[in-house]
C-alpha cells in the first residue's frame, strides 16, 4: 500500500464553510481549460456546480456539457440547464466517464475538470465526513457504497493499521489497536465514537495541538472506503480516451498523496507522447484567494493538453 511522508499536507479539514461551496481556483481552471463557445466540456466532480456554471457560460452558444458526480443528491440538487448549451448530468463515478460517453454516443471532449474530495455542502448532509460532528459513520459519496461502520467490522488490526498509515499518521498502530478492541466490545456506528477511540490512542498533546487527532485517520478512511486512489488512477489513465487532440485536463488536488498520483500519471502520458504537461509545477491558489476561501489553502492545480 502507498505510504505518505509524515509531512503530508492535510486539507479537507476546514469546517467553517459548511453548507456553501465556493469553487476553488476558478480563474486558474478557466485559464488552463480555455473554454470557448461551441466547446464540449466535462466536469467529473460537479459538487455545488460552481466550476460547472462558469464553464457552461463560456461555451455558450452551441456548447455541450457533461457533468458527473458520484453522489446522487448532488445530481438531484443541481439545475444547470442553459439556453445556449446542451447540458447532460449523470450520477456516475468519474472513473467511468469513457463508458458514460459511449452510452450517450458522445465524441471526444475539449476539456475535463476533476476537483477532488468532498464539497462543503456534503459536510452538512450527515455523510460522516466530518470529525467535528456526531453522525452515522458512513463516509461514502454514494449510498450504494459500503459504509465505513460496516467495513470496520470485518477488518483485522493490521488492515486498519495499513489504511491509517497511508495518511502518514505516526500513531497508526496504536489507533488501529484501539479501534479493533473497541469494535470487539461494541460496534462503532457514529463518527463521535470513532473520534473518541482515536483520541484515546494518541498523546494528549498530539501534534502540539496543531491539528485534530482524528484528521489523518479520517482522511485515510475516506480515501479507503471510496477507493479514491483506484478511481483517480483509472480516470487519469483514460484522459486520452476522453479528450480530443488539443483537449485540456485540469485536476485540483488537496493533499500531497493525490498530487503525487496526478504528477506521476501526467508524466506517464507525456512520456508515452500522448500529452503535453502545461504546469511544470503544481499551481497553488493566490494569497488573496487563500484569505477569502480557506478551502483553497491546500489546493493545487495540474494541467495537461492532449497531443
Ligand atoms: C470538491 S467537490 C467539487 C466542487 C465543484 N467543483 C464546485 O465548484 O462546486 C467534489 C465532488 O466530487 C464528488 N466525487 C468524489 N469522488 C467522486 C468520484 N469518484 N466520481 C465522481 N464524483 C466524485 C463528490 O461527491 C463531490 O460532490
Amino acid at each position: 500500500m502507498r505510504n505518505a511522508s509524515s509531512e503530508i499536507l492535510i486539507s479537507d479539514t476546514f469546517e467553517a464553510d459548511e453548507g456553501v461551496h465556493i469553487p476553488v481556483m476558478l480563474d486558474e481552471v478557466i485559464y488552463y481549460m480555455e473554454p470557448k463557445p461551441g466547446d464540449f466540456m466535462i466536469d467529473g466532480t460537479l459538487g455545488g456546480g460552481g466550476h460547472a456554471r462558469e464553464l457552461i457560460s463560456r461555451i455558450s452558444p452551441h456548447g455541450k456539457f457533461l457533468g458527473v458526480d458520484r453522489d446522487p443528491d448532488v445530481v438531484l440538487r443541481l439545475n444547470l440547464s442553459s439556453p445556449g448549451v446542451d447540458v447532460h448530468i449523470e450520477n456516475a463515478n468519474y472513473s467511468e466517464i469513457p463508458e458514460v460517453m459511449e452510452r450517450l454516443g458522445f465524441m471526444k471532449a475539449d476539456g475535463l475538470l476533476l476537483d477532488l474530495g468532498f464539497s462543503s455542502i456534503q459536510l452538512g448532509e450527515g455523510k460522516g465526513f466530518s470529525f467535528m460532528k456526531d453522525e452515522p459513520l458512513v463516509m461514502t459519496y454514494s449510498p450504494d457504497d459500503e459504509p465505513l461502520s460496516y467495513a470496520l467490522r470485518r477488518m483485522s488490526r493490521n488492515e486498519i493499521k495499513d489504511i491509517i498509515a497511508v495518511s502518514g499518521e505516526k500513531y497508526a498502530g496504536k489507533i488501529a489497536d484501539a479501534i479493533w478492541s473497541a469494535e470487539r466490545k461494541h460496534r462503532i456506528e457514529m463518527t463521535g465514537e470513532l473520534v473518541e477511540v482515536i483520541r484515546s490512542a494518541v498523546p494528549r498533546n498530539y501534534e502540539k495541538g496543531r491539528i485534530h487527532p482524528a484528521t489523518r485517520s479520517f482522511l485515510a478512511f475516506r480515501i479507503f472506503i471510496n477507493k479514491e486512489f483506484e478511481h483517480m488512477e483509472k480516470a487519469l489513465r483514460s484522459i486520452p480516451e476522453i479528450l480530443k487532440p488539443g483537449g485540456r485536463a485540469v485536476i485540483i488536488t488537496f493533499q500531497s498523496l493525490e498530487d503525487r498520483i496526478v504528477k506521476e500519471r501526467f508524466r506517464e502520458l507525456a512520456k508515452e507522447g500522448k500529452a503535453e504537461i502545461l504546469t511544470k509545477k503544481p499551481i497553488p491558489a493566490t494569497y488573496e484567494e487563500s484569505e477569502r476561501n480557506p478551502r483553497s489553502r491546500s489546493a493545487k492545480i495540474r494541467a495537461i493538453k492532449i497531443i
